[in-house]
């Protein structure tokens, strides 16, 4: 079957055309238009300017999926579109271009949860059409790069459950416990800012620009590269420690030891405020790349530490990740590491790149799945689903 999705929840406007085949879920055309540059000078979104491009943008960039997937709308089976949660004016957009199309159509219309959207990011199979293992000098493609044992011969057996999702975005930090398909329970999450509000708010401190993702873990790199002896604050007690890097700047892990899996960002932001306010002006320019690392490193010691307390609790045999922050590549590869080390049979898995941040072929993915999952009576109505479906900013996944 072929799903139309459609992603207008913040400040990217998405189509795609996804394809499932050969028990493979396939990209066929993955449009996004991005608004970073008009948000940039405000320096965070502005839902009316976000709702004025996505209304600008939301026709040539589904007309593009069309003709890149080189399909006609006869030829798709459902349409899948961000319901929530999300900023209402820009969700609107969506949803109502989705209803009328679904009824001009006369296609099925899905309405998809977010984060829903970013986990089965995971499940979206373009670069693993060999199913085969690879050769000892062939590596392995996509998603299973680091994880030899998985064999991927159908969506079904892509990532054996229970799954442990970190979802990880500009809206949400969770822990997700998944037990099948569809099924969330959440075990912990953020009680204030969620991760990549923190990254984008410590950026805005920096003056390092918007979003500041992308921003801070580039900058952390070019810090890392030229301070080997980096370490992060956490180590910095050690008494064996050289003095210059004692002198590194150190933030704290904020909830890190707390008796749940919940998070708390906004303090290590504030943190990073106050040691900000502390160097000089002049010093300031030198000290932003340690700043960045050092924040980047704290965030990451917390999420790692919660993931694997959490994997620890429920046993999941497989760990994976979702939401915009994941593709911080720190991120990736030091919870591969620990996972490798502490719980070694536990397979991991990661959404591609360019699946991370916010785009409509997640939300067809998730499409997909719903659909899969649907009673034939539900899968009826859901060609009327254009006369109700309503847009939700604060859509629960539970
Ligand atoms: O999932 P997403 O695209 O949108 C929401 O649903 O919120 O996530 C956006 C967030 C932003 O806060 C952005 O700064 C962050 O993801 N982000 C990153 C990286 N790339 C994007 N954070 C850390 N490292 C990155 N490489
Ligand atoms: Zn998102």
């Amino acid at each position: 079957m072929i799903i139309l999705g459609i992603e207008t929840s913040c400040d990217e406007t998405s189509a795609s055309l996804v394809k499932s085949q050969a028990n493979n879920l396939k990209t066929l055309s993955h449009i996004v238009s991005s608004q970073v540059k008009i948000h940039a000078q405000w320096g965070g979104v502005v839902p009316h300017l976000a709702a004025r491009e996505h209304l600008r943008n939301i026709v040539p960039v589904l007309k593009t999926a069309f003709q890149k997937a080189k399909t006609k709308p006869s030829d798709i089976d459902l349409i899948a579109v961000t319901q929530g949660p999300g900023l209402i004016p820009a969700l609107l957009i969506g949803t109502n271009a989705a209803k009328t199309l679904s009824y001009l159509w006369q296609k099925p219309l899905i309405g998809i949860h977010h984060i829903e959207g970013h986990i089965y990011a995971n499940f979206i199979s373009d670069k693993i059409s060999v199913i085969s293992p690879p050769k000892a000098d062939q590596p392995q493609a996509g998603n299973f790069q680091k994880n030899p044992k998985l064999r991927v011969t159908s969506y079904e057996l892509q990532a054996p459950f229970p799954i442990l999702c970190l979802v990880v975005s500009g809206g949400h930090t969770q822990l997700v416990l998944m037990k099948k398909h569809l099924d969330y329970k959440i075990v912990g999450q953020t009680l204030d800012d969620a991760v990549g509000e923190a990254f984008d708010k410590t950026a805005r401190i920096l003056k390092l620009g918007y979003p500041g993702g992308p921003a801070i873990s580039q900058l952390a790199k070019k810090y890392k590269n030229c301070h080997p002896e980096f370490i992060s604050g956490s180590q910095i007690k050690n008494k064996k420690t050289p003095k210059q890097v004692r002198d590194n700047i150190s933030l704290p892990r904020p909830m890190i030891n707390s008796n749940d899996f919940n998070f708390s960002f906004s303090g290590l932001k504030t943190a990073v405020l106050y040691e900000v306010k502390k160097i000089k002006s002049n010093k300031i320019e030198k000290l932003k790349a340690n700043i960045a690392a050092e924040f980047q490193q704290a965030a990451l010691d917390v999420l790692i530490h919660k993931t694997m307390k959490a994997a620890k609790k429920y046993h999941p045999k497989t760990i994976i990740l979702a939401g915009g922050v994941s593709a911080n590549k720190e991120l990736r590869k030091q919870l591969g590491e620990k996972i490798k080390e502490e719980i070694p049979g536990t397979e991991y898995i990661l959404p591609e790149t360019e699946y991370c941040g916010d785009n409509a072929a997640m939300i067809a993915a998730a499409g997909f799945y719903r659909w899969k999952n649907m009673p034939a009576i539900e899968r009826k109505n859901s060609l009327q689903n254009w006369k109700i479906l309503q847009a939700d900013a604060n859509l629960k996944l539970e």
